[in-house]
């Protein structure tokens, strides 16, 4: 049970479930991220630790359907979906440390998370390969690319923020602007949050 992308002291963070901010990145470890977080070491790549505010989860929530159950596939170090739609009433699984691409799954009707960005094709991947519904918060430009493609053509919605969303308590934002890669979810194929 290994995540691909971090170091192995992150299996022992397992059942943490913090709501976590990455606030500096140490110099020598170019494009990766090294925090310490509840006195254990972590490396991650930059792009990967980032945790999911409310107001990127709440014009998702408002349509999806209750009935479902939901499996956020990363929650192992962040319970911050996991912890939000429980409070709005949905029901949730979360990942306690499992690997989404390597680990055998719980049962769940949707997937829902916002999967590490330097491996975000091998997320999408296996979405289409579990063949059920999912949402995953991506970079818009996820949209291009030839391997993805292949797999967005049989069936994408999307739900795109035409504001940045900050995933820093400094409220920084990102260069980029994120939307929703939804399958099976949604009603309308295309939202623009304004
Ligand atoms: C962008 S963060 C999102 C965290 C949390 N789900 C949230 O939205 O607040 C991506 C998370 O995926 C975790 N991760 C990386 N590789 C993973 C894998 N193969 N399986 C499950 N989680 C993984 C990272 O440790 C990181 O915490």
């Amino acid at each position: 049970m290994r995540y691909q992308s971090n170091t192995e002291t992150i299996n022992s963070l397992r059942y943490t479930n913090t709501y976590l901010t990455p606030t500096k990145t140490i110099q020598g470890y170019p494009g990766a991220l090294k925090q310490r977080i509840n006195n254990v070491k972590i490396n991650n790549k930059g792009s990967d630790e980032y945790y999911t505010p409310p107001e990127a989860l709440e014009p998702l929530l408002s349509r999806l359907d209750k009935q479902l159950v939901y499996y956020e596939a990363t929650s192992g170090v962040s319970s911050a979906i996991v912890d939000y739609m429980k409070e709005n009433g949905f029901s949730v699984v979360g990942s306690e440390g499992r690997d989404f691409l390597l680990d055998e799954l719980p049962e769940f009707d949707a997937v829902l998370t916002n999967p590490p960005y330097s491996i975000r094709d091998k997320f999408i991947e296996k979405c289409y390969e579990l063949d059920k519904p999912f949402a995953l918060l991506l970079p818009v430009n996820t949209l291009q690319g030839v391997r993805r493609g292949k797999y967005f053509k049989t069936g994408l919605e999307l739900i795109v923020f035409n504001n940045r969303i900050s995933f820093t308590e400094d409220g920084v934002k990102p260069h980029f602007g994120v939307a929703w890669f939804c399958k099976d979810l949604l009603k309308e194929k295309l939202e623009f949050i304004l």
